[in-house]
């Protein structure tokens, strides 16, 4: 009770705000001076980063840009105003009064009584030159930097679009969310794709592990997620996952994001395929309705040419070696370029936890994967073996009943046929913008031999 009384007097104490003497200008980010209504010269501060400057005889006009939209806005000032520290790149603080503009170009522009440079910055060594359009490929060397480009700062607010996209679309359908946990003990995939734990300078005793077993950062969250369907029926995760495979490809990072979801009371793989398409054209719309200037932005400058696909549906029935990235490309090809669900894989490709289809000489799994152009795989998932002495046996072959004796436990405790699946959040960035490298789709990509900052 006295708990309750506590939070509630805080909520109070937070929501009174100062009453000020003087009324100051009040601070609107770039996007709200855009998009204002009352442009009768209300008095307003913006912050932001000088993106143009042009100084006329009697008028200078700068652009701001605070991250928070792709236009800038536009500022007039007196050239009385104007000062050698105002450049391109350089911080600052605008205080002045919101006004119609004449021009075509924009609604609104903030007449300016006072330009503070917060920031200096010296145009000449400064890597990200005015009015340049710099390739990514160079962007890419400068991870502190290049956020402050339209591109890329067009990619990071279509990713942040795209993540509370994401959870809009698992709260709005019932899911749980679950944190699952980044320090793992399990090698969930059975790749050996995994990055080793422990505190430095203690690698090379073993004796002295941190958590008395080998950990290690998690490949998927998948595991965690098949417990909490023991108990809910809908869960997801959302979070970084770590892969050392010595790959330097366009599509592999060894941090990547995973957006996970398990769900039980599934033994169709046709419904496990319906949540992931829902997924992906729920995601797709909010983020073509929230942020469209950003996208245009995207298809102008990276993938000229290219129109974002609708998410036509077509199956492929396969089975025989493992597919390559060749394959891959080669089915969505042949499908028309467009998203391909390709089901039911030979047993012997896929990790230990796929549901057995009993299926005679050819031995499948009920295992799903989506493929997209330009990308390849998407989606990896599908029916998970629930059944216990099914479970046992394949992990008795693969050396792995002691370690997974708890996930045996799940399907010895109220066990239920349950499903699931994982996209890529940044291979999917690449497939709906047309980014070639997946390296510019995450702020600060790692890979091989590369971990700057
Ligand atoms: O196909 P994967 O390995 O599936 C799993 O990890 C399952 N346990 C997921 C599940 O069912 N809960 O990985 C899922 C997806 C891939 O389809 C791909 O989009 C992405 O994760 N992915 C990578 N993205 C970037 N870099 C890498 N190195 C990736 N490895 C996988
Ligand atoms: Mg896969």
């Amino acid at each position: 009770m006295l708990g309750a009384r506590c939070l509630l007097w805080a909520v109070r104490f937070c929501s009174s705000a100062p009453c000020p003497r003087h009324k100051p200008s009040a601070k609107l980010s770039v996007r709200d001076a855009l998009g204002a209504q009352n442009t009768s010269g209300e008095r307003v501060k913006v912050q932001g980063w000088v993106r143009s400057v042009r100084s006329q005889k009697e008028v200078l006009f700068l652009h701001v840009n605070d991250g928070s939209s792709l236009e800038s806005l536009q500022v007039v000032a007196d050239s009385s105003l104007d000062s050698r520290e105002l450049t391109f790149g350089s911080s600052v603080e605008v205080q002045g009064q919101l006004v119609k503009s004449p021009s075509k170009r924009q609604n609104v522009e903030l007449k300016a009584e006072n330009i503070k440079v917060i920031g200096n910055c010296d145009a000449k060594t400064f890597p990200i030159r005015y009015k340049e359009r710099h390739p990514l490929e160079y962007l890419r060397q400068y991870p502190h930097l290049r956020c402050r480009t339209n591109i890329l700062g067009s990619i990071l607010r279509i990713r942040s679009e795209a993540t509370a996209a994401i959870h809009s679309f698992f709260k709005d359908n019932g899911f749980v969310h679950i944190h699952t946990p980044i320090i793992t003990s399990n090698d969930c995939e059975g790749a050996g794709e995994l990055f080793q734990l422990e505190a430095a300078g203690k690698i090379k005793i073993p004796e002295e592990n941190f958590f008395n077993v080998p950990a290690f950062l998690t490949v998927s969250g998948q595991l965690h997620l098949e417990v909490m369907s023991g108990a809910f029926t809908q869960v997801f995760t959302f979070g970084p996952t770590f892969r050392a495979e010595n790959s330097q490809s366009r599509r592999h990072l060894a941090e990547f994001y995973m957006i996970e979801a398990e769900i039980s009371f599934v033994d169709s793989l046709q419904d496990l395929m319906q949540v992931m398409e829902k997924l992906f054209k729920a995601t797709t719309m909010m983020v073509l309705s929230n942020c469209p200037e950003d996208v245009k932005l995207c298809y102008k400058f990276i993938a000229p040419g290219q129109k974002i696909r609708t998410y036509a549906e077509k199956r492929l029935f396969n089975w025989g070696i493992d597919l390559q990235t060749e394959h891959e490309k080669y089915l969505v090809k042949h499908c028309g370029s467009i998203p391909v669900f390709v089901i039911n894989y030979p047993l012997a490709l896929k990790p230990f936890y796929m549901r057995d289809n009993e299926d005679g000489p050819q031995h499948t799994v009920a295992a799903v994967d989506l493929l997209v152009p330009g990308v390849g795989e998407l989606f990896g998932g599908g029916l998970r073996e629930e059944r216990y002495h099914f479970l046992e046996e394949r992990l008795a072959r693969s050396r792995l009943t002691e370690v997974y004796q708890w996930y045996l436990d799940l399907r010895r405790f109220g066990s239920v046929p349950h499903g699931g699946f994982g996209m890529g959040f940044e291979r999917y960035l690449q497939c709906i913008l047309g980014v070639d490298n997946i390296k510019d789709v995450i702020p600060f990509p790692r890979f091989p031999h590369s971990c700057l900052l």
